[in-house]
């Protein structure tokens, strides 16, 4: 029997969501195109996105190119090390990931080096999976593409392995855009591409695939959330560090979670938060869904605290789809230095602060004639000096190799005080990076039901129903009339019409039983069926019938848009929207 995977990845191919690309020629694995459901499908969860971290948390949205140039990818650490351990069979010359030939014999094999992995295979004689071959010594591989920018291929260039940088590079334009004002975020969404060694798991490991990250920079000073209290009782499913260690997660509030030092501080228990309830608004079943802390050896050098939201699928267990780290602020600062530019925020505090400074003024009229050319480095090395340096009879430095000691009559210090209205810091990044494509698998897999059907004529076979949320559905409601006579062909194109003219994806189909015309519907995630019937011409009535129950209602066609969209977007329930029949 095909397991839940292959039947989601057949009705996919089948119904135009999802088709392996270059099918024409053979295709190439960890390459998909979205067919027309599945493209419709896939923006209408980007615009959920849209709606929660644009307009909602009010993080614009930026577009920078996929390709990048090297000094980008050497500052973020993805042109040293953003590699994979790599063996290849000896015999077929398959390429596998070495971690993941270990990964029944250690734990974290992802934290082993080359030589390590190459150890453990050789020791426990693991043979190629392909055909029992022996695999070669393991070697790191970088996944990113490389390509040259212009002509004669001189200068490099990258094909972005996360949308993530373009948001870093653009951090002064940003900062101004905001007015200087802390916390503030940028998103994107776009492609990401990675040269993935072997990927064998469909749209779940992809070489090309779309990301939607926010950059949240905050004020490392203050980690708390304005809106904190807005989120703080939503119960997440945390997978802890002790949790991991226990072999259990835990179901815990988000404030509670901070109380008790597992969730690192609000900001990131507020994009926990946002992540949950887009992901269950997007149609992924919460009982489904975990959030991991990354263990300490897992962690990202950058990162002070990391979890990833996993989804349990069929076939492959628990899938990471989301990462939300807190970055610190590595990227800033490695950018700073490869651009050998500030990425830096000046703070106004709010009232100005009286604080007490030393100051060393050294005395060049002694210093000259005695150090010649050496007297300013001397003079500055002085300068430099803290209070209890001083404190001896005579200042002992060591200039160029040199030491030196200086007589106390040659400088003159003091304790001034100023008025500081401000300090100058390198923010913090928090960043949730979310994996569009793993995400729509996901929500296929959780929305696909088989079940007994009931309507006329197809009482005898199995109804397959994709229950996608109806804000994401590709098409929104189907227009159906009973017969294809023109009496009731007519009204049923002025619905088409009305619906099309309030934005909603209408598909019209008056071939075959009514029964196969909801059957149709129903395994595209179609929530609403609209038919037009006999009565329709006595009473300016239609039928709405709901995907998920099969109920009918009776609603007037004057103002059916009205009441579809309130059906979609406006929470209105399927009992309100008409009389049952
Ligand atoms: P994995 O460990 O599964 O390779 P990752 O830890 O490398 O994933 P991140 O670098 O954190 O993933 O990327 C952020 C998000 O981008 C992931 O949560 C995932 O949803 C998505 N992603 C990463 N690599 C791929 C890929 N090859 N195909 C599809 N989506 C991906
Ligand atoms: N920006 C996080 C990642 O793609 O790894």
């Amino acid at each position: 029997m095909a397991d839940k995977y292959e039947q989601v990845i057949e009705l996919a191919k089948r119904r135009g969501f999802l088709w392996s690309s270059f099918e024409l020629y053979g295709g190439t694995a960890g390459f998909y195109d979205y067919g027309p459901l599945g493209a419709m499908l896939k923006r209408r969860v980007e615009n959920t996105w849209r709606d929660i971290f644009v307009i909602n948390e009010g993080y614009y949205e930026i577009e920078a190119p996929t390709i990048g140039i090297e000094d980008i990818f050497i500052a973020s650490g993805h042109v040293g090390g953003f590699s994979d351990p790599l063996t290849e069979c000896q015999k077929c010359h398959e390429a596998f990931r070495a971690d993941h030939l270990v990964k029944d014999i250690v734990d974290n094999p992802d934290t082993l080096s080359a030589d390590e992995l190459t150890e453990i295979i050789n020791k426990n004689n693991i043979k190629c999976p392909e055909c029992g071959g022996k695999p070669g010594a393991v070697y790191e591989f970088n996944l990113m593409f490389k390509t040259s920018i212009g002509p004669g291929g001189k200068r490099a260039g990258y094909l972005r392995p996360e949308t993530a940088q373009g948001m870093f590079v653009d951090f002064p334009r940003l900062l101004k855009f905001y007015r200087d004002h802390l916390p503030f975020g940028a998103t994107q969404i776009g492609k990401a591409y990675r040269n993935e060694i072997s990927p064998r798991q469909g749209v779940i490991r992809l070489r090309e695939f779309t990301q939607a990250e926010a950059e949240i920079f905050i004020d490392p000073r203050d980690k708390t959330h304005p809106k904190f209290n807005e989120i703080s009782d939503v119960v997440l499913n945390l997978y802890s560090q002790a949790g991991q260690a226990a072999g259990e997660s835990q179901k815990m509030s988000i404030k509670e979670a901070i109380e008790n030092g597992i969730i690192a501080h609000e900001f990131l228990g507020y994009c926990l938060a946002m992540t949950y309830q887009f992901l269950a608004r997007v149609g992924v079943s919460p009982e489904k869904l975990r959030f991991r802390q990354h263990m300490k050896d897992e962690m990202a050098h950058y990162a002070a605290d990391c979890w990833d939201a996993e989804i349990l699928s069929d076939r492959f267990g628990w899938v990471e789809v989301v990462g939300i780290a807190d970055r610190t602020d590595y990227d800033l600062k490695a950018h700073a230095k490869q651009s050998e530019t500030e990425l830096a925020v000046y703070v106004p505090y709010d009232n100005p602060k009286k604080i007490e400074r030393f100051t060393v003024k050294p005395n060049m009229g002694i210093l000259g004639p005695r150090f010649k050319g050496k007297a300013a480095k001397i003079a500055n090395a002085l300068k430099a000096l803290k209070p209890e340096e001083l404190s001896g009879d005579v200042i002992e430095l060591t200039i160029d190799g040199e030491k030196i000691t200086i007589e106390k009559d040659a400088v003159a210090f003091e304790k001034v005080t100023e008025e500081v209205h401000g300090e100058t810091i390198i923010p913090h990044v928090i960043e949730p990076s979310f994996g569009i494509d793993r995400i729509i698998y996901s929500l296929l897999e959780h929305s696909y039901f088989e079940e007994e059907a009931v309507e006329e004529g197809e009482e005898d076979k199995t109804r397959i129903v994709l229950r996608l949320p109806p804000e994401v559905a590709p098409v929104q409601a189907a227009v159906l009339p009973l017969l294809t006579r023109d009496e009731l062909v007519k009204p049923a194109n002025e619905i088409v019409k009305m619906l099309r003219k309030a934005g909603i994806l209408v598909a019209y189909d008056d071939s075959g039983t009514i029964g196969r015309r909801y059957r149709r519907n129903d395994e595209i995630g179609t929530p609403y069926s609209i038919t037009v019937d006999y009565q329709t011409l006595e009473d300016g009535t239609v039928t709405i019938r709901d995907r998920d129950t099969m109920k009918q209602v009776r609603a007037g066609m004057s103002d059916i848009a009205d009441n579809v969209c309130d059906l979609i977007y406006g929470g209105k329930s399927f009992e309100d929207s008409g009389r049952r029949v």
